[in-house]
């Protein structure tokens, strides 16, 4: 990768994007053929990955430009539906590039796999038995998926849990057996179900209870990815507000996401908006990470906000996300889906840290980009430029009429389909 800074490249058309992009990568053949091909998931592909198939359901697929972390320039892919996501992305991306890039970081990809037990008759002695046991229960695990202990992961530790220990819920007892597990590049889903369900007859013969459920947890909170920007606020003025309004506005947006969960579902929502389409464009299960993403925010008992914004002792603006991030680089739809190949190719991510660090940056600079709009002229104004080509679009306008016709209508300020298939006429005439 050479650079992610194209300027000019939202001016272009995709054909001329994809040959911006195809100058910057020596794709591989695949790739260049999944990049090509109008529908890169073929029915035939799409039949072995889940049930009951009738066809393909595409996304846009947009590049958030202008990334820079621990130093590397990053191409990011982005599948989303929704507009101006990547743009408000890679807007801020410049901006931060401009201040020396993120900083990222992340732990090991541990992974936790659950096996509850129910009815011991003695818990603290099922418990005890059960961490006597912890290093035949941990070889028993690597025994059931050894290709994970060959590329340098697999079981590592276990943590016995006892749940309503002091009988306070109305729920009754239980025991909990967590097994901690380096699924190294893989997302690790089959890895950690595959050992669980492998020890659990074990579990239940030592414990004299009886398992129910065994599965991995999706509050990943063992395999962290985090990422930080520091911004001078010279860089933030936005049209008539000083960068230090900016600023200003932004840590006192973040205050009202930190003590509102109202408020909060938003904001995190926004954070998402950068998250998600990152985690789906390279063949990841962003239900997983939604659900650890949303429950880390709630790790102090309230629900709150995911970020952190504060002005630093020289004034400049500081933004910090720390998230689970339970996504691989290897295995599942990573392996079969054309496009998640792709990705991960345009990334040039060698391992599945990276991948995770590189997704918490663009989750901060997404939360940036809706903050800054927020606090200065609000979403709408962005969001209705790419709103009235849609419009045009829709009124049928075609190629260079689609950009004179969206100009209209915000000039205007009538973006309608009717107020757009008049102009349609008129400029046909
Ligand atoms: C819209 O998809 C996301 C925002 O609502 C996020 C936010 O309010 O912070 C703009």
């Amino acid at each position: 990768m050479k650079t992610s800074r194209i300027p000019g490249f939202y001016k272009k058309s995709v054909s001329e994007r994809r040959e911006v992009l195809k100058d910057l990568h020596s794709f591989t053949e695949e790739e260049a053929a999944a990049l090509y091909a109008e529908a890169p998931l073929t029915g035939a592909t799409a039949d072995n990955m889940i049930e009951n198939v009738i066809g393909t359901h595409p996304l846009p697929l947009g590049l958030g430009l202008n990334f820079q972390i621990n130093g590397k320039d990053y191409i990011i892919p982005m599948a989303i539906e929704e507009a101006s996501v990547v743009a408000s992305a890679s807007h801020i991306a410049k901006i931060v590039r401009n201040a020396g890039g993120f900083t990222a970081e992340s732990t090991d990809r541990v992974m936790i796999g659950q096996i509850q037990v129910v009815g011991a008759p003695d818990l603290q002695k099922a418990k005890s038995t059960l961490l006597e046991a912890r290093d035949q229960l941990i070889q028993g695990a690597n025994d059931a998926y050894p290709s994970i202990v060959a590329r340098g992961g697999g079981a590592e530790d276990l943590e016995v849990r006892i749940l309503n220990e002091s009988s306070e819920s109305k729920y009754g007892q239980m025991l909990v057996l967590h097994l901690y597990i380096n699924t190294c590049d893989a997302m690790g889903a089959n890895i950690i179900n595959t050992m669980v369900e492998s020890i659990a007859p074990v579990v239940e013969d030592l414990t004299k209870g009886k398992v129910y459920l065994r599965i991995l947890s999706n509050y990943a909170d063992k395999s962290l990815a985090s990422a930080r920007c520091v911004i001078p606020p010279e860089l933030l003025e936005t049209g008539s507000y000083s960068g230090e309004e900016v600023r200003d506005g932004v840590v006192h947006a973040y205050e009202f996401a930190a003590m509102d969960p109202y408020r909060a579902v938003t904001h995190n929502k926004g954070i998402m908006n950068g998250i998600d389409p990152v985690v789906i464009a390279t063949g990841n299960d962003w239900r997983a990470v939604e659900a650890g993403a949303h429950a880390y925010a709630a790790r102090d008992g309230h629900y709150g906000s995911m970020t952190k914004w504060y002005a630093d002792e020289e004034g400049n603006l500081v933004g910090e996300l720390e998230l689970p991030m339970s996504v691989g680089i290897v295995g599942g739809a990573t392996r079969i889906h054309p496009m998640a190949k792709l990705s991960l190719g345009m990334m040039h991510i060698e391992s599945a840290r990276e991948l995770a660090q590189v997704i918490v940056s663009v989750g901060l600079a997404q939360n940036l980009g809706a903050l800054k709009a927020l606090v200065t002229d609000g979403i709408q104004k962005g969001h209705m430029a790419l709103h009235s080509r849609s419009v045009a679009i829709a009124a049928g306008a075609s190629g260079e009429m689609i950009d004179v016709i969206a100009e209209q209508l915000i000039e205007e300020k009538e973006i309608r389909v009717g107020k757009a298939k008049e102009l349609v006429e008129q400029h046909k005439k």
